[in-house]
């Protein structure tokens, strides 16, 4: 089996939809407990491409996307502006065969492409492979905010790992300074 990762398509939402609503379902990974339609999805979609932020997938030969990545603003104040907050989803027969890494290996190429400084990512503190592939790729982890969710009745930590982009790089000059 070979696997190509590209830019999602409309005709991928559907994927990634059964995708996010397993992890809603199934996993500590998503804090929400209400499955989304492809409406939803349609509009998160337009919403990363109208900032020109990226949504991958990875695919098969026949072009059925396995997982998928993505990025947005990590909090939404100017100040913040040159760092994201990013998610990853591999479906659950596909875990294991490192397509989340190949995702985030290209998710971060496309970061730094955009004049990201830093991906920060939010990662539930139990989700040991997900921590794993994060510390693989050069995340450290800069912080754990206990109970600070609440799902399936139980609280949940908080675990947020960082990748600086350009480690050094002055900010940089931007037209109002
Ligand atoms: C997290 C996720 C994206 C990883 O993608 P993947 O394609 O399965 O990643 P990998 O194939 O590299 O496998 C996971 C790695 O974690 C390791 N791992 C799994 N469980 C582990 C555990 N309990 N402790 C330590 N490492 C663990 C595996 O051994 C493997 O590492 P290795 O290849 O060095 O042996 C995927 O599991 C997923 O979609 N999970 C559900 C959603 C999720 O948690 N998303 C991330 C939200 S922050």
């Amino acid at each position: 089996m070979s696997y190509v990762i590209r830019d999602a398509v409309p005709a991928d939402l559907p994927a990634i939809r059964d995708i996010y609503n397993d992890a809603v379902l199934n996993t500590l990974a998503i804090w929400n407990e209400q499955t989304v339609d492809l409406d939803n999805r349609q509009q998160w979609f337009n919403a990363r491409q109208a900032q020109g932020y990226p949504v991958l997938v990875i695919v098969d030969d026949a072009n059925i996307a396995l997982g998928y990545a993505s990025f947005g603003d990590w909090r939404p104040f100017e100040g913040f502006r040159h760092t994201v907050e990013h998610s990853v989803y591999v479906h659950p027969e596909q875990r294991g065969k490192r397509l989340g890494p190949q995702l985030l290996t290209e998710l971060i190429k496309r970061a730094r492409a955009c004049d990201k400084h830093v991906m920060v990512a939010a990662i539930e503190s139990a989700n040991a492979a997900s921590i794993h592939v994060h510390k693989q790729l050069g995340f450290v982890t800069s912080g754990r905010m206990p109970q600070v969710g609440i799902k399936f009745g139980r609280w949940l930590d908080l675990t947020f790992m960082q990748l600086m982009l350009n480690p050094g790089a002055l900010p940089p000059k931007e037209c109002a300074e």
